[in-house]
């Protein structure tokens, strides 16, 4: 095993009031980068749905993508933790087929960990899961795989009883065996209730300032997607803009002829 930051370390970053910094990847070369750069963990996201796939749901990523990604961006990591999304079509079935699709994402996509969605519904396959030894994130609060049932992409746990209901379920889930937790727009007073409430760390995405730990889509950090712009997202990079532009100016360079020089020729 090559990576040198483990669960256990994760943890203790909680208890140490150390926080935790995950970004996802998709590919090796990003994976590289996000690597040495030094951030804890890396989330092979079905976002992948969206960003690189051009969906409008992370609904039709399927496990043969999931795995096909997950053992992509483990060859460009040497050091952080490295979880991979168990995609929605993987474990609305029976537990028995959950278990194995778990499996085949730690044996061949080569991961330390999985994500998986929801509450108290799949508290018994966390459990399955971390008793056969395959470690699981959980994730709560928006889960984008349920957005038809939630009804868009909107701030979850606003109500008192929302909020009691997801409060419960991050219970559950550390109860069942989660490692960790992903809690996504969600209202700050709430991520701070759930974080307070677990000895598990909480890592949030449009969660404010009081999880554990923070999690943001590489290209949405990257200023890749030039029209994303939701409330919790700040842009580290104008890439989108700079990527244009060096097409750009290449395209140019080729129409005049100014690349390639005498230096790029043999
Ligand atoms: O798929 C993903 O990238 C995620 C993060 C947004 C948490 O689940």
């Amino acid at each position: 095993m090559r990576q040198t930051v483990t669960i256990r370390k994760l943890q203790k970053a909680k208890r140490d009031g150390r926080r935790i910094s995950m970004v996802t990847a998709y590919d090796a070369t990003f994976a590289r980068l996000i690597d040495q750069g030094g951030a804890d963990a890396i989330l092979v996201g079905d976002s992948l749905g969206n960003v690189i796939q051009g969906h409008g749901t992370t609904l039709p990523v399927t496990l043969e993508h999931m795995i096909y990604h997950c053992a992509a961006v483990m060859r460009g990591v040497t050091r952080a933790h490295v979880v991979g999304d168990m995609p929605f079509i993987s474990y609305r079935g029976s537990e028995d087929d959950a278990v194995h699709a778990a499996c085949r994402l730690m044996a061949e996509g080569g991961v330390n960990a999985v994500k998986l969605e929801g509450g108290r519904s799949i508290a018994n396959l966390v459990a399955r899961l971390t008793t056969a030894g395959i470690p699981v994130m959980g994730h709560l609060g928006l889960t984008p795989q349920s957005v038809h049932q939630l009804g868009g992409f909107r701030v979850q746990g606003r109500a008192e009883d929302d909020a009691q209901r997801l409060l419960e379920d991050a219970r559950i889930l550390e109860e069942s065996g989660a490692y960790a937790i992903v809690l996504e727009m969600v209202p700050q007073a709430l991520a701070r209730e759930v974080t307070e409430a677990l000895t598990i760390p909480t890592i949030g995405i449009g969660a404010g300032p009081d999880t554990d730990g923070q999690v943001l889509v590489c290209y949405d950090l990257l200023g890749m997607n030039l029209d994303f712009q939701p409330k919790f997202l700040k842009k580290y990079a104008n890439l989108g803009e700079g990527i244009q532009q060096a097409i750009q100016t290449y395209c140019e360079e080729v129409q005049s002829g100014a690349f390639p020089a005498d230096e790029h020729s043999f």
